[in-house]
């Protein structure tokens, strides 16, 4: 049985195009999946603590209640083997409800860890991945996209590389123009669920 992560970063939660879209999407198409769906965009995560922060800092200091937190998200991801992050393009790049979220995954000597070469080791196995992309604007040529390339090198960072991007672009533009880019976006998604993606 497939088990999937379902997670919004938008403001409006579950509420979002792209998680309704992912929802959707999911159930069709995979109706036996395990579904653990969370919100991380209206209801976002605590900011980092003094304590994490001196957690991850500190050599031999990666054990105790400072973690809990960043443990059990971890936990969650590593209980899934299909992932859905679902995110607005805020100001270039990804929103902070989303940046929160990673500041507690990826954690040293934990989801990664670093070779003699000083290089960033992932340490969580490879799972199918989509990240769902809302964005006001077109996607291509008109601003820089940060998102894409950093979203690859950090969930490539703790080991998850086998990732499709799947954008909903112009969502500002009126009911016309959203229903065209959820519709052009749920075909390229069932397209990529159905060709094992
Ligand atoms: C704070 C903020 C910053 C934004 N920055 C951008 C941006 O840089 N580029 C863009 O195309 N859209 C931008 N937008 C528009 C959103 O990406 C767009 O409305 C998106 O569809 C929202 O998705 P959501 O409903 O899932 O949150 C921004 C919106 C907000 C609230």
């Amino acid at each position: 049985m497939t088990r999937a992560l379902l997670l919004s970063f938008s403001p409006h939660g579950k509420a979002a195009q792209t998680f309704k879209l992912a929802r959707a999407l999911l159930n069709e198409q995979v109706p036996d999946a395990h579904v653990t769906e969370r919100d991380y965009g209206a209801r976002a995560l605590p900011p980092l603590t003094r304590e994490y922060a001196n957690a991850l800092t500190t050599p031999g200091g990666l054990s105790g209640s400072a973690t809990a937190l960043s443990e059990q998200l971890i936990v969650e991801l590593e209980a899934c083997d299909l992932l859905v992050l679902c995110t607005p393009v805020h100001n270039f790049t990804v929103p902070a409800a989303l940046k929160g979220w990673i500041d507690h995954v990826v954690r040293i000597e934990r989801s990664f860890t670093v070779n003699a070469q000083f290089e960033k080791v992932g340490l969580l196995k490879d799972r199918r991945t989509f990240v769902l992309v809302s964005s006001g604007n077109v996607r291509k040529g008109h601003e820089p996209d940060f998102l894409t390339p950093y979203m690859t090198a950090i969930l490539s960072t703790v080991g998850i590389r086998t990732v499709g991007f799947v954008y909903l672009g112009a969502m500002v533009r009126g009911a016309e123009t959203v229903s065209r880019a959820v519709e052009q976006a749920r075909r390229q998604l069932h397209e990529t669920i159905s060709s094992g993606l």
